[in-house]
């Protein structure tokens, strides 16, 4: 859940650097980017390079060391983080916070960012307990910082009280609860439209051309969507599925129908997902009654319905659009030119002859083909899980995209 979250890890100089190592790590192991700022006193704890390690990431500590000539340093990352976290937090830094002192590179980031800014404060008891810091811990809450209280325990110091950094699986949890609460949720405000299963094309009252579409590759993309917090609908051909909960389901039948309840929701949306196997062709005639059976042969003419997809890629402005490919040979060729010729932004093609993948499986084997010339393939698993893996892997390279922008 903490996948893509920006964190920005202020570390002030106390013996509990250490346990900020172990919480980089964490925190970088449940998916978070993490970026690590130091004070010189933290510097004397725990080399720049232990945390350059950790985060895969460059470390700052110097205000006037400005590595990318293109933005300011201290500003770029308090604009940058989703969450500010102070750990360990010195008494020597929440009298700073607190009076609006900006005299280094941490100080003057917290002071910049509009980021919330949690702080875990670290330090012996008495030094916890003086007047003076509790004045200022008070003044933090009051000013909207949120506190992670030390716990109790053996002080390096050689007391034994309240002052230990509270331990970093229990930051990373509180992180992730914060981050799983719907507002902070990836997808939040967004409304993201997907269509699932076969289309049916009527010949007659009782007849019909179909595919074999069970609707199970879009329904778990719905439901994704809908874990991430989006306002998700699902515009669904007939399957034989369970409704998933909180997703707004329009039911259709045609390839028409389905053309017409998609540009419905097109114009607000952030996010337009394909999985469904539109037919191409449905019968030219549609026969009011039941066709009776005649001696011989009989052949259906039949006519191309509009390509959905095309339309909405003529259609589209900030939508991200994504395809699927159902393909039988050459697979991801194929993808490429549906991907293009249907200006799409993401295409995902599954070769259906492959015998985890495609029509009515439990399973898939995808490519993700990027119109920005990305190439992901990804092994067999289960549609359920793809469908987290492959929202993922489209929300990561959409964020990239807008940071670099
Ligand atoms: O439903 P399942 O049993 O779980 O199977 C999943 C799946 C195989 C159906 C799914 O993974 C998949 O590949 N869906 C797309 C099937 C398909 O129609 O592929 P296509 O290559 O023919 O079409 C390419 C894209 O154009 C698709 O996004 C399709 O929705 C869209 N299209 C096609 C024709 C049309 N008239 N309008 C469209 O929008």
């Amino acid at each position: 859940m903490l996948l893509n979250k920006k964190i920005l890890l202020c570390v002030t100089g106390g013996i509990a650097v250490y346990k900020a190592v172990a919480l980089v790590s964490k925190l970088a192991q449940s998916g978070a980017e993490v970026k690590v700022m130091m004070t010189e006193s933290a510097k004397e704890f725990v080399t720049p390079l232990t945390f350059q390690a950790m985060s895969r990431n460059d470390v700052y500590f110097d205000t006037f060391d400005e590595k990318d000539s293109r933005v300011i340093a201290h500003i770029d990352l308090a604009d940058w983080a989703d969450l500010v976290v102070v750990a360990p937090a010195t008494a020597n830094v929440i009298g700073k916070l607190a009076n609006g002192i900006a005299d280094d590179m941490v100080t003057t980031t917290l002071l910049a960012t509009t980021a919330d800014v949690w702080i875990a404060p670290a330090m012996n008891v008495h030094m916890y307990e003086n007047k003076a810091v509790i004045r200022n811990i008070d003044r933090l809450h009051a000013d909207g910082y949120r506190f992670i209280e030390p716990s109790e325990g053996f002080l390096a110091c050689g007391y034994v009280g309240k002052g230990r950094l509270e331990e970093p699986e229990k930051i990373v949890e509180l992180i992730t609860a914060h981050f799983t609460t719907p507002r902070h949720l990836p997808l939040a405000g967004k409304k993201v439209v997907i269509t699932a299963g076969p289309t049916r094309e009527r010949i007659d009252p009782v007849r019909y051309v179909s595919n074999f579409s069970s609707g199970k590759m879009g329904y778990a993309m719905a439901e994704a969507a809908e874990a991430l917090g989006a306002s998700t609908y699902l515009i669904s051909g007939p399957v034989g599925l369970a409704k998933p909960a909180g997703v707004t389901v329009i039911d259709v039948e045609s390839a028409a129908e389905m053309l017409e309840a998609v540009r419905a929701q097109f114009d607000d949306a952030a996010i337009v997902i394909k999985a469904a196997a539109v037919a191409d062709y449905r019968p030219k005639d549609v026969h009011p009654q039941k066709m009776k059976k005649q001696a011989g042969d009989s052949a259906i003419e039949l006519e191309r319905t509009t390509d959905i997809l095309k339309t909405l890629g003529t259609m589209k402005t900030h939508q991200v659009l994504v395809g699927f490919a159902a393909e039988t040979n050459d697979a991801v060729d194929y993808g490429k030119g549906k991907l293009a010729s249907k200006n799409l932004d993401y295409i995902i093609v599954n070769d259906v002859t492959d015998p985890d993948a495609g029509f009515g499986k439990d399973t898939n084997v995808v490519t993700l083909l990027s119109k920005n010339g990305t190439h992901q393939p990804f092994h067999a698993m289960p549609k359920k899980e793809l469908a987290n893996v492959l929202l993922a892997a489209i929300m990561k390279e959409e964020s990239e995209q807008l940071h670099d922008r």
